[in-house]
């Protein structure tokens, strides 16, 4: 009796065991298991839900890499900041965790991240002498549209947040661009007789602040960070000197490419060179991708024209860019990372990830509808 109340009940216990794993596992057998990059597709977290981090960036830290992006909602509404900044984690690249959201926007209706603000392009660099991570983005102030043209800035003590709004405005106010020694007075912004438009946009902007629309950040090698922004109702791009704890800028910056409306930079750098890819500005819609080289961050940049070759170069294959990703161990391995729009429906934005090509020093950018890392060329 004592014998067969025991095996009964061991039974029960293997049939609550079984039921409780499958229960337990529903999720990861649902889950999707990538093991290649499939541009412009659906593209899953490990709850089986589309990610959502749009205009991103990723940073690597610790043997994982972290992806942080602007969390969109469904519909239009999606074009404004409802949620926040989420983030997401891998040690593949291929299969993302859901971090929840590293920064929220406010119900304060006095924040300037208020809940309906525009938050766009966020990134995230550390800085190893505070130890804290900080996270710059292009902010717009509810119901103003584009015009307040600002950088925010928030910080965390851990990666993946919550990250603390410290504060927003617009970069550099009184400060006149940093020129290398010997550099012509004709080449230079004179604001008692401006140039150009662009010029003009420049010396308006002076006593406030420059304007600062779509944006990345850069750390370099020796431990300096920039912060890369359209300037200038868009016609130029500064990339401006963060000071030492990456929360705020110098004064001492450069602008590039002056009048030509370049927009969603990206930058990185390989072989002592420094690499940046942008977009034109057609808002949503996509256009054609271009890219610049140059010697020092602030030096003279070269422009190099279109690096997408091949159909659908001509817009970018549908996107625009948004980060050059490194990836660890592998040398002379770069992603570039773009975001094809659906700003009807913005939940619906899709991610095209694509490997940069070398040719020596240039570099090229061909649609692929599905690539892994192995096909990356290893130098
Ligand atoms: C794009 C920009 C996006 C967003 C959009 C709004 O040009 O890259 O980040 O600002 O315009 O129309």
């Amino acid at each position: 009796m004592k014998r067969e109340l025991f095996t009964t009940g061991s039974c029960l216990s293997k049939m609550f065991l079984i039921l409780f794993l499958m229960i337990s596992n529903y999720n990861a057998f649902s889950q999707t298991l990538y093991n290649e990059f499939h541009p412009g597709k659906i593209w899953k977290d490990d709850r089986g839900i589309h990610i959502n981090a749009h205009g991103g960036g990723i940073l690597f830290h610790k043997g994982t890499y972290y992806w942080f992006g602007e969390h969109k909602v469904a519909g239009e509404l999606g074009n404004t900041a409802q949620v926040g900044v989420h983030c997401y984690a891998s040690k593949d690249l291929y299969n993302w965790k859901d971090e929840g959201i590293a920064l929220a926007v406010s119900d304060d209706l006095q924040s300037d991240i208020t809940k309906g603000c525009v938050l766009e392009r966020p990134k995230v660099v550390y800085n190893k002498k505070t130890k804290k991570f900080v996270m710059w983005f292009h902010l717009e102030l509810k119901d103003k549209g584009y015009a307040a043209a600002r950088a925010g800035v928030a910080v965390a003590d851990h990666i993946t947040g919550p990250y603390t709004f410290i504060k927003s405005y617009r970069p550099n106010p009184g400060s006149m661009p940093y020129y290398a020694s010997g550099t012509p007075d004709s080449l230079k912004v004179n604001c008692e007789h401006p140039g150009n438009f662009s010029d003009e946009f420049f010396c308006r902007d002076l006593p406030g602040g420059q304007m600062a629309r779509d944006m990345t950040v850069f750390v370099d090698d020796d431990g300096k960070a920039y912060h890369v922004f359209s300037s200038e109702e868009n016609y130029t791009l500064d990339i401006a000197e963060l000071n030492a704890d990456y929360t705020g800028h110098t004064g001492k910056f450069i602008r590039v490419y002056v009048g030509f409306q370049t927009e969603a930079p990206a930058l990185f750098k390989r072989k002592g060179k420094y690499y940046m890819i942008g977009s034109g500005c057609t808002g949503w819609a996509p256009n054609a991708a271009r890219w610049f080289i140059s010697d020092a961050i602030m030096g003279k940049w070269k422009y190099k024209g279109n690096p997408c070759i091949g159909e659908g170069s001509k817009l970018t294959y549908g996107g625009q860019s948004t980060h050059v990703l490194q990836v660890q161990g592998k040398k002379d391995s770069f992603i570039f990372m773009a975001d094809k729009w659906a700003p009807k429906d913005a939940i619906d934005g899709r991610y095209l990830w694509l490997p940069i090509q070398f040719k020596g020093e240039d570099i090229e950018i061909s649609w692929k509808d599905t690539w892994n890392l192995k096909d990356m060329k290893m130098l």
